[in-house]
């Protein structure tokens, strides 16, 4: 088994916790990248630090909660420090695809109200162009037939062609997001200009959110193996 992507996840985590100051208010992401920033909170936490947490998903804030974490839910005066989060790609322009755990619309609202915005990702998450990973885009249950025929078109009237798509499923039943939507995975080839594909998909009616990311990162700390490198906007 290669266990390298796992070693640079955790590096890449390691390295991010260092931006991590007693009395932060963190947004801490989700997935197996998240997972390891938040072994790295137990470990400041141990050291006496007091941290307070925006998880951006159930399975978060119950991993966070037992890091010693305290969970907060955002006010009108919450300050979010520092956002953690993992991506299933990261462009040269630091635009991301995220969603592949499904939590994409709560790590958005994190990502953009935090003052720094840090992605932590193994190397293989580094592309030339977004799109080999399919986009994930969270859409509203009732007549989605409708909501998927509109996205299907404004793909289509992009040029991305061809394209091919599939509500996401778990256990044999449709994936339901921690706020009960459904999402749909949308292949469609290289995105090489994904602001106006995220602009546009986000008019569509239906559509709550896409994994499209663009312009909101501040850093990108990559992990290869026991390596990291750091990427500024
Ligand atoms: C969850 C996400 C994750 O950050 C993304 O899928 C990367 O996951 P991992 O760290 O497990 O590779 O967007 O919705």
């Amino acid at each position: 088994m290669n266990n390298l992507p796992d070693a640079g996840k955790k590096s890449a985590a390691q390295e991010a916790a260092r931006l991590v100051e007693d009395g932060m208010t963190l947004g801490i992401g989700t997935g197996s990248t998240a997972r390891h920033f938040i072994d790295e909170l137990t470990k400041k936490i141990a050291a006496g630090f007091s941290l307070y947490g925006v998880p951006t998903s159930d399975e978060t804030e119950a991993l966070a909660n037992a890091a010693g974490v305290e969970i907060i839910v955002p006010d009108d005066d919450t300050i979010i420090d520092l956002a953690v989060d993992g991506a299933d790609e990261v462009d040269p322009r630091l635009n991301l695809i995220k969603g592949g755990g499904g939590a994409l619309l709560r790590e958005k609202i994190v990502a953009n109200a935090a003052k720094k915005f840090v992605v932590i990702a193994d190397a293989s998450k580094r592309v030339a162009s977004l799109g080999a990973f399919p986009l994930p885009i969270e859409i509203e249950a009732f007549a989605r037939a409708l909501t998927l025929r509109d996205i299907r078109e404004t793909i289509d009237s992009l040029g991305f062609r061809p394209h091919r798509s599939a509500l996401r499923e778990r256990n044999g039943e449709l994936f339901k997001s921690d706020g009960g939507n459904l999402i749909v995975d949308y292949a469609m080839g290289a995105i090489a200009d994904p602001a106006p594909l995220e602009a546009r998909l986000r008019e569509i009616p239906g559509v709550i959110e896409c994994g499209l990311f663009c312009g909101m990162t501040d850093i990108v700390i990559f992990g290869d193996g026991e390596e990291t490198s750091i990427q500024t906007a």
